[in-house]
């Protein structure tokens, strides 16, 4: 082991009496089994040699550690664990720093916390970012950082799992120091001077817990049981930096592992692993090689300002790209551009943004009533009504004036990208940019791509939902895309059951009883029903002869009910208040509806609704991938949980079929196909899957 030998993950080399350890493990030094014993047979070393007075971890490339190395989480544990490895540095006879550059995330902040001392480069960002893949720091993390900066910071910390900047790292307390120029240099005589000064070795399992008044606890409790929605890890790593406030260290340490191996082995941490890595996975597109050259991206525009426009140009200016916005007079421009501010501010009011920031993001948008004002942006995403006529027109006259090589693209949520395009002479620079309502906070970007979309377009637009810190997924183009075309059927079963006889509460229920936040009732509600009328007017253009059609959710809307906007919909509303109220009103106007159709009501089973809804998602979801609308089932995992809400404890849809299992799927769905709704006749992948004891997942 030499810094000659390039192969070995760990390296030291001594450097004026301090000991350099490197950790080399490209690409981002994760705490795999050979980085560990590396790092253990270097402090051996060490420890026996009189030459040496104290010791520096630093990282090699890229950054310090991106962490343990999730792909070991099925192997048995193989010795030294990081914990040991924790251990060793903690207890080590001479002063132990670490030095910390880009990323030091999750046992990449573990080992760091068992050093004596921790200094970094104002590149550095820390985290603890475990619960985010269901389970809690897992070596120590959650003993230690309360032990170092208090139990009520290190749930902030544990419990956001967000990365933490330089700036912050220093003022919570998680590193001593930031310091200047070369960061190794500068952390061999930072070890040199604490030598020099008699430094204590500074263990940090036996600091005392400050701030670990039962309040803490109680308040994070509260806090989290209602916004973790049946997620164990936050609560988990609440319990843990308890024990840390109240155990000896040992007791500690034995209690964040058994509560650790709890959640590893749940469903849902193996559901939150399985999105993880569907996350970036779906950054990749299979025709489009990453080294696919890209358009550059300084200058942006926004055709219509209204709901989604103004929110997609605060995407921008977030990311500190010029924007200028489009209106078609200079009232609702004014009106487009105040509500952006608006928004902007009660950010800044919820102490959230700084206002420079918020002064700085506003400079960077413009407004524009004419064309010609747009002319120069790299991109231009038409947010205008959802009407094909007028969007044909916005791009013709974009066609004629943006310049050659910029991307056009649009923010439709269900019209045809190709007719678009052919509004246009330059088919192959249009694409789809779907956001998700509020843009400027969801993180989901379905990009769609048209027949004659060109590869680098579709490079560029994955790249920049990545810069805008969205989720981008690329999809096919076909009604619905992916995400409000399965969208479409679950609600159409959820207005099939209310003609046969459940109830809006009932439904919604079944929802939130499978993790939701809102079902889908209350969520039309909140969405606007007269938005999903119209929709419903256009698709019905696409119906086979004979196929049944929900007239029920037409009836709510004509009665007046267009959800909260008129404090009556699903539900009825009371001033000022947003919770869905049970109205016995809408139970006539549904039972008339039943009568109407000739439906006798009868009595509808959760599990009934169960099935036919979320297994009608599924079924689309076979279709979609079937036609190669998505690429891989992943993706729309990724598509559901980022912007529909389905629960993230269950993984998805297609990987919550694959749990249930195929077969199980299919024989349901064949049943209710046969029973109550054709609509739901399986899918022949579906079918496939369930004759050969396939997976989505192996598609
Ligand atoms: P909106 O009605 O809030 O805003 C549309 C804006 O476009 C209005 O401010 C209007 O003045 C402006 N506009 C209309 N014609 C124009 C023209 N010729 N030139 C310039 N501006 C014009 O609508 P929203 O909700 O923002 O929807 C916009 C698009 O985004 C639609 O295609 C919609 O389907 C899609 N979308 C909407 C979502 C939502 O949740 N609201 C979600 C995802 C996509």
């Amino acid at each position: 082991m030499s810094a000659a030998d390039s192969a070995a993950p760990v390296t030291l080399d001594v450097r004026d009496r301090i000991a350099v350890i490197t950790i080399d493990s490209p690409p981002v030094n994760a705490m795999g089994h050979a980085v560990r014993l590396g790092i253990v047979e270097a402090l051996d070393k060490v420890a026996s040699d009189s030459g040496i007075d104290a010791v520096v971890i630093r990282g090699g490339g890229r950054c310090f550690s991106g962490g343990a190395d999730i792909r070991e989480f099925g192997a048995p544990p193989a010795e030294p664990t990081l914990r040991q490895v924790c251990a060793r540095a903690e207890e080590f006879p001479k002063i132990v720093v670490a030095a910390l550059h880009s990323t030091a995330f999750g046992g990449g902040l573990e080992l760091p916390l068992s050093c004596h001392y921790r200094v970094a480069d104002a590149t550095v960002q820390v985290a603890l970012p475990e619960v985010k893949l269901g389970i809690v720091p897992g070596s120590g993390g959650t003993q230690r950082l309360p032990r170092v900066i208090g139990a009520k910071r290190a749930l902030k910390v544990i419990l956001s799992g967000d990365p933490f900047p330089a700036r912050d790292a220093l003022d919570l307390g998680v590193i001593d120091a930031l310091l200047e120029g070369g960061l190794t240099d500068a952390a061999v005589a930072y070890a040199k001077k604490l030598v020099a000064d008699g430094a204590a070795l500074r263990k940090v399992r036996d600091l005392a817990v400050s701030d670990a008044e039962p309040e803490v606890f109680a308040e994070a409790r509260k806090t989290w049981e209602k916004r973790s929605r049946g997620l164990l890890a936050p609560l988990a790593c609440i319990d843990c930096v308890e024990a840390a406030a109240k155990m000896p260290f040992d007791e500690g340490m034995a209690f964040e592992r058994k509560l650790f191996v709890q959640c590893r082995d749940s469903d849902q941490s193996k559901a939150q692993r399985h999105l993880f890595f569907a996350e970036r996975e779906a950054a990749k597109v299979k025709d489009v090689p990453r080294d696919t050259p890209k358009r550059p991206i300084n200058s942006a525009a926004v055709v219509g300002c209204g709901t989604m426009g103004g929110g997609i140009a605060m995407c921008f200016a977030n990311a500190g790209i010029p924007v200028t916005v489009l209106e078609t007079s200079a009232d609702a421009l004014t009106a487009g551009l105040a509500k952006v501010e608006r928004n902007y501010a009660a950010t800044v009011a919820k102490g959230r943004l700084a206002q420079d920031d918020m002064d700085r993001r506003l400079s960077l948008i413009a407004g524009a009533t004419d064309y010609a004002d747009l002319g120069t942006a790299d991109i231009v995403i038409e947010a205008v009504f959802e009407e094909m006529g007028l969007k044909k027109d916005i791009f013709g006259r974009l066609d004629a004036v943006m310049k050659p090589g910029a991307i056009l693209a649009t923010n439709t949520s269900t019209l045809d990208i190709d007719e678009i395009a052919a509004a246009t002479k330059r088919p192959a620079d249009v694409i789809g940019t779907h956001f998700f309502s509020p843009a400027n906070v969801m993180k989901l970007m379905e990009n769609v791509r048209g027949k004659e979309t060109a590869r680098d377009v579709i490079a560029t637009v994955m790249d920049l939902g990545k810069r805008i810190d969205k989720i981008p997924v690329l999809v096919g183009n076909c009604d619905g895309f992916v995400g409000n075309r399965m969208y479409h059927r679950y609600t159409r079963q959820a207005y099939f059951l209310l003609e046969e006889g459940a109830l809006p509460q009932q439904i919604d229920k079944v929802f939130l009883d499978f993790g939701f936040a809102m079902g889908p009732m209350a969520v039309g509600d909140l969405a606007g029903l007269d938005v999903s009328y119209l929709v419903r007017k256009r698709q019905v253009q696409f119906l086979k002869p004979g196929e049944r059609w929900p007239v029920v959710a037409d009836r709510v809307v004509e009665a007046g009910r267009k959800g909260q906007k008129t404090m009556a919909g699903w539900y009825r509303y009371e001033e000022g208040s947003r919770k869905p109220l049970p109205d016995p009103e809408v139970q006539k106007i549904i039972e008339e509806t039943s009568a109407e159709l000739g439906i006798e009501r009868r009595a509808i089973t959760d599990q009934e609704i169960h099935e036919r809804c979320f297994y009608a998602l599924i079924n689309e979801g076979a279709k979609i991938l079937d036609e190669g609308m998505a690429q891989r089932a992943s993706d729309i995992d990724v598509i559901w949980t980022n912007g529909y809400g389905f629960p993230v404890a269950k993984g998805g849809p297609m990987f919550h079929a694959d749990q249930v299992g195929a077969r199980h799927v299919y024989e349901r769905l064949a049943h209710w196909a046969e029973a109550a709704s054709p609509a739901l006749e399986p899918a022949p992948l579906l079918e496939k899957l369930a004759r050969t004891g396939g997976r989505f997942a192996d598609l």
